[in-house]
């Protein structure tokens, strides 16, 4: 019989700051795609783990990436969201001019201060990679490479032909739960009879599958209609590739501290065929569904009588994957 996880690691704030390291730090985190950051001084600035980052294209074609703070008083250089800052990154709070690079260019009208040098002063750095296109960052710095990491997508990008369409478009939806809550939700279609009676008439729910390959977990389910027919796709810790017959969706599950959890959606669609308020709507039912249910499971996972449940060896393969290496996390914590 596999047990879940204790309920307290669902509620605890210093569980929290513990993956915080463990999973968020350590691995590498999506931020946005490079068709949103084409020119000199594009930037995508957003959250990875509950450190605010950026990444910017310079001069010279390179894509950067760097915490979002200024290094005076933590002033923050860009807007989450994707934007252009032109030949500098200008810090909103005094106006410091930081280079496309970094550096710190002027400490606008600071004065002489003994021993201030500014070549001391540039962004701290964030680790940057792609992959087709897709960014990611690794704030710790240690993680192995992202290739690795997403190799399992490679063979199933290519056999449906998946790519990036030129429209594309952001969407965000706040959830009053754990990021846990909602992942072991994605990772299991057990649900789907009970909480998406719509989807559930679209799909053969009792041969829906999970299967892990690596960090990655695929979605296997037989359509009957054939208008979800599409691949769900995720990747450790807490990303989707979501993809359907209009196009693609991709879902970053962001913790937001231990109790809040923000679903940013990036859709990739092609403006001449998608019809996208039909799709809008029917992303937003399913959201709203899977909103409403975690929403509820973390009220009572913080009510405190339920303190660990069991999981289905047919249908909960993937939260049981999920549950190890979330577990893995804090005994390594716990024994440092
Ligand atoms: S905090 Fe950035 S200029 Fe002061
Ligand atoms: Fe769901």
């Amino acid at each position: 019989m596999q047990m879940t996880l204790p309920a307290k690691l669902y509620r605890d704030p210093q569980a929290w700051a513990r993956e915080r390291q463990g999973v968020f730090a350590a691995g590498w985190q999506f931020l946005g795609h490079e068709n949103e950051a084409p020119n000199a001084g594009d930037y995508i600035a957003g959250e990875a783990g509950g450190w605010p980052v950026l990444a910017v294209r310079g001069a010279d074609g390179v894509l950067r990436g760097f915490h979002n703070v200024c290094r005076h008083r933590a002033g923050p250089l860009a807007e989450d969201g994707r934007g252009n800052c032109g030949k500098e990154l200008t810090c909103k709070y005094h106006g410091w001019r930081y280079a496309l690079d970094g550096r710190l260019r002027s400490a606008v009208d600071f004065g002489a201060a003994e021993g201030f040098d500014p070549r001391e002063f540039g962004l701290f750095p964030v680790r940057i990679e792609t992959w087709r296109g897709f960014i990611f960052v690794n704030l710790g710095r240690k993680a192995g490479a992202l290739a690795e990491l997403v190799a399992p997508l490679d063979p199933l990008f290519d056999a449906r032909g998946v790519g990036v369409a030129p429209g594309t478009l952001r969407r965000s939806h706040d959830l009053a739960c754990n990021w846990k809550t909602y992942v072991e939700n994605y990772l299991e279609g057990y649900h789907i009879p009970v909480v998406h009676p719509q989807l559930a008439s679209e799909v053969d729910a009792t041969n829906y599958r999970v299967k892990m390959d690596g960090a990655v977990a695929v979605h296997e389910v037989p359509t009957l209609s054939g208008v979800n027919d599409g691949l769900w796709a995720w990747l450790w810790p807490n990303l989707a590739f979501n993809v359907y017959r209009y196009g693609l969706m991709v879902e970053h599950m962001r913790p937001i501290g231990h109790d809040r959890t923000r679903l940013d959606y990036l859709y990739f669609y092609d403006p001449a065929t998608a019809d996208m308020d039909a799709v809008l709507a029917a992303s937003d039912q399913l959201t709203a569904e899977d909103k409403f249910i975690c929403e509820a499971v973390q009220r009572n996972l913080d009510a405190g009588i339920y303190e660990a449940g069991v999981l289905s060896p047919r249908h909960e393969d993937g939260v049981a994957w999920f549950q190890g290496r979330i577990a893995e996390v804090h005994a390594r914590a716990e024994a440092a």
